[in-house]
């Protein structure tokens, strides 16, 4: 026998009806929509000391300094002054004795361990001046590296790394090692190695210290292109003519910014591109 008696209506058609929803939704805007996007690096009075025994060594001082999305920035200051250090807690790949970081808006001392390692994979791209590519693996298994890293798929990763090398004008040494290659050859390896996984950041920490000239100037057009692309571009030189196909230079002197100037409008292509594109300009103009 049934409890509910017949007609008798079910009681939650006898409460009033709500006034307010039972769920509230709120309207959550697309990302990026409404909010400016943060800058791609706040860095906030980071100071850096290493201590060896009874020396410390105070590599970095109250350094703050902002980059831009979409930006060029050359870091200059001779050997010793803190370069590769700022480096490296802007690639988090270590952390600050004192002072904050954010990358895109996001305070790594809130990232736990796993957090980083993917913030590391996933945004930033790195690129040495020794290129550090691996010995006795080609060139196609070294750009892969990062992608196996990641989990992707092997043929997914295999493509992906041809369409890298591709595109720094590698397609053809695909099968070299490193030690069949030629020092440019070996940094176009390593920029393809860090472009792969589609880095909005780019760090490269010296990347033409141990190249001819003809390389550098290969190697620049590259950052450029990225630049161009929207990557935020950050490298370190010792080369004033490096430091020239950027869009801001920064200073440093015993692990302070002792400058900061830019030299070209943040939105406007990189130096070396603006060149060529005016060149084909004044060509164009003047063959027609
Ligand atoms: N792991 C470390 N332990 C102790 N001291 C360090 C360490 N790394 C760097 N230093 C010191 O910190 C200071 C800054 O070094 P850093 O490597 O950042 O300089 P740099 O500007 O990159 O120099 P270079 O142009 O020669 O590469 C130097 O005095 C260096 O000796
Ligand atoms: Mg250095």
């Amino acid at each position: 026998m049934s409890l509910r008696k017949a007609g008798k209506p079910s009681p939650t058609r006898l409460q009033p009806p709500r006034e307010r929803p039972l769920i509230e939704r709120r309207v959550v805007p697309a990302p990026g929509a409404h909010r400016p996007r943060p800058p791609a690096i706040v860095a906030l009075e980071v100071s850096k000391t290493y201590e060896l025994g009874a020396i410390r060594v105070r590599a970095l001082r109250d350094v703050s300094l902002q980059i831009e999305r979409g930006d060029f920035v050359a870091i200059m200051g001779s050997s010793g002054s803190g370069k590769s250090t700022l480096m490296n807690i802007l690639g988090c790949l270590d952390v600050p004795t004192s002072g904050r970081y954010l990358i895109d808006g996001v305070d790594v001392r809130e990232l736990d361990e796993d957090d980083l390692s993917d913030l590391r994979n996933r945004k930033i791209g790195f690129v040495f001046q020794s290129f550090n590519l691996v010995a006795r693996m080609t060139a196609l298994a070294n750009v892969e590296l990062p992608l196996a890293y990641a989990g992707v798929e092997r043929h997914t990763r295999r493509e992906r790394a041809r369409q890298a090398l591709a595109s720094v004008g590698m397609a053809r040494r695909l099968q070299h090692q490193p030690n069949e290659l030629s020092g440019g050859q070996q940094q176009r390896v390593a920029i393809a190695r860090a472009l792969v996984t589609n880095p909005t950041l780019i760090l490269a920490d010296e990347p033409t210290g141990n190249l001819d000239s003809r390389s550098t100037g290969e190697v620049l057009r590259i950052f450029a292109g990225l630049n161009e692309e929207g990557r935020t571009v950050v490298l370190i030189t010792h080369e004033p003519d490096v430091a020239e196909q950027a869009k801001r230079v920064v200073q440093l002197s015993d692990g302070q910014v002792v400058d900061d100037h830019r030299t070209t409008a943040l939105a406007s292509s990189p130096p070396q591109l603006r060149a060529q594109k005016s060149a084909r300009h004044a060509y164009g103009e003047a063959s027609a």
